[in-house]
This record gives C-alpha cells, sequence and structure tokens, in this order.
C-alpha cells in the first residue's frame, strides 16, 4: 500500500467519524470533513445547520477554519464523508483552494470507505487565488 493510501484511509476514517458529530435537523444531510495540515495532523469538521438556513455552515469549512485558528497554514489534503458519495460544493472548493496547492488532493467517500480521488485544481479549474491580487499579474 502507498503512503497515499494509507493517508487517504486515514483521512476518510477520520471524516467518516465527524460525520457522526454533524447537526443537520433540517437537511438530514450529514457531511464529515477532515483535512491533513502540512505538518501531518488530521483535523475534523462537520456540518452545523441552523434555524435561519443560510448560516448554515459546511463541514469542510469548518475543518478548514478550526485547522487555521488553531495555527496551520496550509491543507495538503481533504477528505469528506457523506452517505452518497456527494461532492464539495463550489464555495468550500473556493475556501479548500485558498489554503492548498491545485495537485492536492481531495477524497470524496461514502460511509464504507470507498472514494474517488480527485485534485483541487480538477474541482476549481482556472481560480481565482491570492496570486491574481499580485501586483503584475498577467495571468
Ligand atoms: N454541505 C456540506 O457540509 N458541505 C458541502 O460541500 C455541501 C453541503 C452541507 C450543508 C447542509 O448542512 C447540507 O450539507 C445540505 O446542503
Amino acid at each position: 500500500m502507498e503512503r497515499s493510501d494509507i493517508v487517504a484511509e486515514d483521512l476518510i476514517a477520520a471524516a467518516i467519524a465527524a460525520r457522526e458529530r454533524a447537526y443537520a435537523p433540517y437537511s438530514n444531510y450529514k457531511v464529515g470533513a477532515a483535512v491533513l495540515t502540512e505538518d501531518g495532523q488530521i483535523v475534523t469538521g462537520c456540518n452545523v445547520e441552523n434555524a435561519v438556513f443560510p448560516l448554515t455552515l459546511c463541514a469542510e469549512r469548518v475543518a478548514i477554519a478550526k485547522a487555521i485558528s488553531e495555527g496551520a497554514h496550509a491543507i495538503a489534503a481533504v477528505a469528506v464523508a457523506t452517505q452518497n458519495g456527494g461532492a464539495p460544493c463550489g464555495s468550500c472548493r473556493q475556501v479548500i483552494r485558498e489554503f492548498s496547492a491545485p495537485d492536492s488532493p481531495i477524497f470524496i467517500a461514502r460511509l464504507d470507505g470507498r472514494y474517488r480521488k480527485h485534485t483541487i485544481g480538477q474541482l476549481l479549474p482556472d481560480s481565482f487565488s491570492a496570486e491574481d491580487l499580485q501586483r503584475g499579474s498577467t495571468k
């Protein structure tokens, strides 16, 4: 088994466990996420809904905010776990991109651990990022 497979399985297991803590009484769609920080830590998140629906927090962004607020600077990989293998929403893709290189893996998993692997560059091609805000950018 390659190192990337071990990372994937650990991250996915963490995302599946985090999903159990989802607060999703309105959609009943539970999501778990786990991010691998640049220094090898796994930080998890779940979706947190609200009676004021637009205030809902997605699992991926909860995990990323937790990681960054605890001192991480970059995200090396992300796993997201749902019952039906749903992909990260567009807003989460943009937030993942903020802290990840385009070739960072995104593992999209079901509860039995089966997953598909993409990169954030595949999920969000030709993305807007901090580089576009650099003076003189000609992209
Ligand atoms: N959700 C996430 O947590 N992540 C996504 O990338 C897509 C959607 C949550 C938000 C809401 O609680 C539920 O899934 C249904 O949209």
